[in-house]
């Protein structure tokens, strides 16, 4: 099916997200505790289960690969003779769209991104509860299972259906002004998801200023972008850098025909990227 230069990752990476899937799918509306991280923070077993396959999985088959994982962080890589790493990690969230999960809404997701030389290379974002699958490579378009897809065409902003959290102080009353200039806007409670809607045009546009996480962006903002969208931060810069930490990540992502305006609306509403969750 692929030329890609990542076939391999990419159907290791396919199968992995369906098996991770399935675990999320069996605990499903049966989750025996829900843990809090922080007063709005919750983590479930179905969390923990679900990283744990993934990892143990990319431990067997790229046993060098350094991982970013949401609930147990940083695991090195193998160094080589010389000490230097193969600058791959592969960053994942076990399950994005957790407060989702733990309540019984179905929309949620695992989202599993392969980095190479900081620069997402591999990316997929699975709905079990639709049974959807996004995926993408650096060096192919984004899919739907098999099916190749975009992002919206649509001209008009006006017309557009808008992921949007404006997070931080003043931040509904933010939305509430954009709100008359689009069609409608959303929050979803998952980010990666809501990403990956981008690539085929279910949702117009993405935005939040903040409270990212690398894991949440990874694969869906890879995805996005092989979609044909314009894919950066806040300010007009890259989406990606594996320097920020924590959750300080914001995106914006839309058709390259609105893209530049939305921006110029963030701005107006003097919107700052925002550094808690
Ligand atoms: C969160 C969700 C939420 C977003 C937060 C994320 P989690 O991830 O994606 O939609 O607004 O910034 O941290 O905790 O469900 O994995
Ligand atoms: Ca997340
Ligand atoms: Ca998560």
């Amino acid at each position: 099916m692929s030329s890609s230069q990542w076939a391999d990752e990419l159907a290791f990476t396919i199968d992995l997200a369906r098996r991770a899937g399935e675990v999320l799918t069996a605990s499903y509306e049966r989750l025996e505790r829900i843990d809090y991280k922080s007063k709005r923070d919750v983590v479930t077993d179905a969390d923990y289960a679900s990283e744990h396959l993934v990892i143990g999985a990319i431990r067997a088959r790229y046993p060098d690969d350094a991982i970013l994982a949401e609930e147990s962080g940083e695991h090195a890589g193998v160094l080589r003779d010389d000490g230097s790493h193969n600058g791959r990690t592969w960053v994942i969230d076990p399950l994005d769209g957790t407060v989702n999960y733990a309540n019984g809404i179905p929309f949620y997701c695992v989202s599993i991104g392969l980095v190479v030389d900081d620069r997402p290379t591999v990316g997929v974002v699975l709905d079990p509860a639709r049974d959807d699958l996004y995926s993408a490579t650096v060096d192919g378009p984004a899919r739907l299972g098999e099916q190749v897809i975009r992002a919206s065409r649509k001209e008009t902003l006006s017309d557009y259906v808008v992921s949007l959290a404006v997070i931080g102080r003043g931040g509904l009353m933010r939305e509430r002004r954009i709100a008359p200039l689009i069609r409608i806007h959303r929050r979803m409670g998952s980010a990666a998801l809501a990403l990956a809607y981008v690539a085929n045009g279910r949702f117009d546009a993405y935005v939040q200023n903040g409270g990212l996480s690398l894991w949440d962006i990874a694969a869906a903002g890879l995805i996005a972008e092989r979609a044909g969208a314009v894919v950066t931060s806040l300010t007009g810069g890259p989406w990606w850098s594996s320097t920020t930490k924590g959750p300080r990540n914001n995106v914006v992502a839309a058709p390259r025909a609105q893209h530049g305006a939305l921006l110029e609306m963030l701005a107006k509403e003097r919107t700052t990227v925002q550094t808690r969750r």
